[in-house]
């Protein structure tokens, strides 16, 4: 299965997503992450876990523009799963993870701008569908703050829209900002049970 996490609203999420989930499809068959976004957040990620213990690891690396789709078809057939993390704007690289990808999980955060910038997103995606017909598209409640109303809010639009929502939801935790800067996630660093178990409901929805 070929993933791609997109939206081309930056600070969403998806590095963290993206890497959370080759990570956990990594712990059960061989798995390929493509950092697709020239900032090479994920690239940073794999070269900080290389200098530690944990493990298993996706193989990463980084491709940008067009290769994201033709090198990336290619490389993914040596691999049982693909994350691609797509770059935040629209862009060659988000098009074409579109067009590689069976299914894009779009991270969002629940804010008038979250919501104002899935309208660019779904012009792209639209497009996308007229030569990838069988993509799933998939929206993840991303840095939820569960004391505001605004994931509420945001869940009313994104349905209104008929978005597919993950029923998990990631909050805003300090343990996903840390794991990451220790080329971890949450559940090898262990110290927030409650983000653990979010991952773990967000992994068992997108195998199902
Ligand atoms: N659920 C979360 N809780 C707390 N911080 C988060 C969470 N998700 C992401 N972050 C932090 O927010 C920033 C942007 O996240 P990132 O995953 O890099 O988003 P994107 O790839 O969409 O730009 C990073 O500093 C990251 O550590
Ligand atoms: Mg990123």
């Amino acid at each position: 299965m070929i993933f791609a996490c997109v939206n081309t609203k930056g600070g969403v999420g998806k590095t963290t997503t993206a890497v959370h989930l080759a990570t956990m499809l990594a712990r059960e068959q061989v798995t390929l992450l493509i950092d697709g976004d020239p900032q090479a957040s994920a690239a940073s990620w794999a070269a900080w876990r290389r200098d530690t213990e944990f493990a298993p690891s996706p193989t990463t690396t980084c491709l940008t523009g067009k290769a994201i789709l033709t090198e990336g078809r290619a490389l993914a057939k040596g691999f049982a799963h693909t994350v691609v993390d797509a770059g935040g704007r629209d862009s060659a690289g988000l098009r074409s993870a579109l067009l590689l990808a069976n299914c894009a999980i779009i991270p969002v955060g629940a804010s008038n701008l979250d919501a104002a910038a899935m309208t660019d997103l779904l012009e792209v995606i639209d497009m996308a569908r007229d030569y990838n017909p069988e993509l799933l598209v998939r929206v993840l409640l991303s840095r939820v703050d569960p004391r505001t109303r605004d994931t509420a809010d945001m869940l009313t639009f994104l349905n209104d829209h008929q978005f597919n929502v993950f029923k998990a939801r990631v909050c805003e935790r300090v343990a996903y900002r840390r794991a990451i800067g220790e080329g971890a996630i949450v559940h090898e660093v262990g110290r927030d049970q409650a983000a653990i178990l979010e991952m773990n409901e967000f992994f068992k929805e997108v195998m199902q």
